[in-house]
């Protein structure tokens, strides 16, 4: 599996429509999926929550869920759809997932997990992964983390995910805990190296190039999330500083590559927005940014946006992209 580099799954923002997107800019890193309820993927339109683009691919499911038999079955429908990974959230905070018993609060049942882990491994031939938290509350030690990864190790799980960060299940909102308190990578780098057999991947507040680089010493992998959200060409960088790929796109060979994407996916049915909505930062730290960014929102809220609007889209990416040749 190619986890040298990975997108987090984050709610909202890693839909189908932006994996592609993301996709369009690099062949080389893992994408994961935003959190799936058990519930909604057993019981709801299937076709709506799990479906995906083949381009998308490698690609990871993530679950919540604490239901040994709904996990089971989740990771066999994982399969099934060609999902190349299941991962199981341990590490969302936030009042609701508590409520329904799944996310970080799970990191005080150890042996609820691993019977968890136990019965996915065994419904399904595809890689069972966890992401956590390095604790909860007032339980930030490694030897609690050490043990909550040993268990789970004996269940058969052999990749882990650590937000160097831990989660506070009470008094802060989901955003606050993803800045909320301080980031620890020390305790990341303690773990792989006492469990060096583990592929341990980071995650937490990575922004750059040099720091993608000190982390891959001493773990197996890195995990971005707001970092290309928020600036999606970061990963050209990543291709080729990380993955040695010289042939950069720009951004305007990617547009026009969405731009296809857009026109079949709106035939369809899909609205404008749900996938140019992604694009917002695609002109991150660039001349013409702003003007991307209030284009987007004048004009791809409107109810009547269509395709119409992709020749005018492309007008402006090719005008931005002019600005940024003179300005460079
Ligand atoms: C908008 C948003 C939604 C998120 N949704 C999820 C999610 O569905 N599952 C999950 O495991 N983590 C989720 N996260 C946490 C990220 O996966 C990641 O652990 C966190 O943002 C820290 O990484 P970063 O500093 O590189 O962004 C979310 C984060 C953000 C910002």
């Amino acid at each position: 599996m190619r986890r040298k580099i990975s997108v987090a799954p984050m709610m909202d923002c890693t839909d189908r429509h932006d994996r592609f997107f993301l996709r369009l800019i690099s062949k080389n890193v893992m994408l994961y999926s935003e959190m799936v309820a058990t519930k909604s993927a057993i019981h709801g339109d299937r076709k709506k929550i799990l479906s995906y683009s083949p381009e998308e691919k490698p690609l990871a499911l993530q679950v919540g869920g604490s239901d040994k038999k709904e996990l089971a079955e989740v990771a066999k429908i994982a399969e099934d759809m060609d999902y190349d990974e299941i991962n199981i959230n341990l590490g969302c905070p936030s009042k609701k997932v508590q409520k329904n018993k799944f996310g970080a609060c799970l990191m005080k049942e150890p042996d609820l997990v691993s019977e968890c882990i136990d019965k996915m491994i065994n419904s399904c031939n595809i890689p069972v992964t966890v992401k956590t938290r390095i604790g909860f509350d007032d339980t930030e030690s490694f030897d609690y983390l050490n043990k909550f990864i040993l268990k789970l190790k004996e269940a058969g799980c052999k990749t882990f995910i650590l937000h160097a960060r831990k989660a506070i299940l009470k008094g802060l909102t989901p955003k606050q805990n993803l800045n909320i308190p301080k980031l620890n990578y020390e305790m990341v780098y303690n773990i792989k190296k006492e469990n060096p057999n583990l592929e341990i991947i980071i995650n937490g507040g990575i922004y750059t190039i040099d720091e993608i680089k000190k982390h891959l010493k001493l773990c197996n992998g890195v995990m971005i999330g707001r970092a290309i959200y928020q600036n999606p060409y970061f990963l050209t960088d990543i291709e080729d500083k990380i993955f040695n790929v010289k042939d950069k796109p720009t951004r305007e060979q990617i547009a026009e590559k969405l731009l296809k994407y857009l026109e079949k996916e709106v035939k369809l049915g899909t609205k404008v927005n749900h996938i140019m909505r992604h694009t917002v930062g695609l002109y991150h730290g660039q001349a013409g940014s702003k003007k991307w960014k209030r284009y987007l929102s004048d004009n791809m809220m409107a109810r009547d946006s269509d395709f119409q609007k992709a020749k005018h889209i492309m007008e402006i990416v090719q005008n931005n992209e002019k600005i940024n040749q003179v300005t460079t």
